[in-house]
C-alpha cells in the first residue's frame, strides 16, 4: 500500500467495540453529550451523526428524544450503527442511517440542516479536513449547534504521530511493528502515572463509563492507526466558525487530544 492511499479501518476496530456497548457505556454517552451542549435531552431535535463509527452516540441521541440521521465512509462502521439501531430501536423511522462521505458535497447538501450536528473525531481524518468543515458548517440550521472534536495541533509532536499512523496503516509489518512498540509503551505509561496517582491500575480497564462510553484499549488502536491524521490549533477553528456565523459556546482543550467546541449558528447566518 503506498502511503497516499493508506488509511485507518476505523469500522473494524468498531466492530470489536461494538460487543462492549452496555447500558453504563450508553449512559456515559447520553451524558457527555448533555453536558456539552447544555441540555437535559433533545427531544423534538434534529440530530445528524458525521461519521457515526459505533453509533453509540446516534443511540444516545436517539434516546434523548431527538430525529437521528448517521452516515460514515465506512461501510462496517455504517453496519455496526445499523446493529445498534436493530438492538435498541427496530423499525424505528426517526433514526436513519448510511453510507456517505463528508467530502461529497452533493451528499451532504441532500442531508438538509439539523438542530444539532455532532463530528466528533472525524473531520481531521478524512484527508481534506477544511474541506470536511465547509461541507459539515453547510449542515446545521441558522439557530442549530454544532460539536465538533479535533485534535490539537502540537507541532513537531503531531508530525511525529503521522508518520507512527502512517507506519500502522501502510500493510501488516508495519501494523505489528507500531503495536509492538506503542501498546506495551501506553501500558507502562499508565500503569505508572496511576500508581502515581494512588488510583488502582486496573481500573481504567474495568471502567465501563469513562467520560464519553469508549473502551481504553480501542482506544489505543484507533489512535495508533487512525490516518489520515490532520490537526488544528483552537484559535484556527475558532477563527474559522466565527467566520461562518458561529459563536462558540463551550470549549475543551487538551493538550494532547481532541479539542472539544460547541457551537450555534446565528439565526441571521445566510447560507450559500
Ligand atoms: C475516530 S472515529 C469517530 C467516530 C464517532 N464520531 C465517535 O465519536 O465515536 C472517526 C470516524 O470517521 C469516519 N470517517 C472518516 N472519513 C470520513 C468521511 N470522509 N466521511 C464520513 N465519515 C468519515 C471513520 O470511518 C470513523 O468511523
Amino acid at each position: 500500500m503506498t502511503s497516499e492511499n493508506a488509511r485507518f479501518a476505523f469500522g473494524e476496530n468498531w466492530r470489536k467495540f461494538l460487543p462492549l456497548v452496555d447500558e453504563p457505556r450508553i449512559r456515559a454517552a447520553e451524558r457527555s453529550l448533555c453536558e456539552m451542549l447544555e441540555v437535559p435531552d433533545l427531544t423534538g431535535k434534529t440530530a445528524l451523526d458525521v461519521g457515526c463509527g459505533s453509533g453509540l452516540f446516534s443511540l444516545a441521541a436517539r434516546r434523548l428524544g431527538a430525529r437521528v440521521r448517521s452516515f460514515d465512509r465506512d461501510q462496517v462502521s455504517v453496519d455496526c450503527t445499523l446493529a445498534l439501531r436493530r438492538q435498541h430501536f427496530p423499525d424505528d423511522d426517526a433514526w436513519q442511517v448510511e453510507q456517505g462521505s463528508v467530502l461529497d458535497a452533493g451528499f451532504v447538501a441532500r442531508l438538509g440542516q439539523y438542530d444539532v450536528v455532532y463530528a466528533w473525531g472525524v473531520l481531521h481524518h478524512t484527508g481534506a479536513m477544511w474541506q470536511a468543515f465547509e461541507n459539515t458548517v453547510q449542515t446545521v440550521r441558522p439557530g442549530g449547534r454544532l460539536f465538533v472534536a479535533i485534535y490539537n495541533d502540537q507541532g513537531r509532536v503531531s508530525d511525529l504521530w503521522r508518520v507512527v499512523k502512517r507506519a500502522y496503516c501502510s500493510g501488516t509489518a508495519g501494523k505489528v511493528a507500531v503495536s509492538s512498540v506503542f501498546m506495551p509503551y501506553f501500558a507502562v505509561g499508565c500503569f505508572v502515572m496511576d500508581l502515581a496517582r494512588l488510583r488502582n491500575p486496573l481500573r481504567r480497564y474495568r471502567d465501563r463509563d469513562d467520560e464519553r462510553g469508549m473502551a481504553v484499549f480501542r482506544d489505543w488502536v484507533d489512535w495508533l492507526g487512525g490516518y489520515p491524521f490532520e490537526v488544528a490549533k483552537p484559535e484556527k477553528v475558532l477563527a474559522y466558525h466565527r467566520k461562518h456565523g458561529f459563536r462558540l459556546d463551550r470549549l475543551t482543550t487538551r493538550h494532547s487530544g481532541c479539542n472539544e467546541f460547541v457551537f450555534t449558528l446565528s439565526h441571521a447566518a445566510t447560507r450559500g
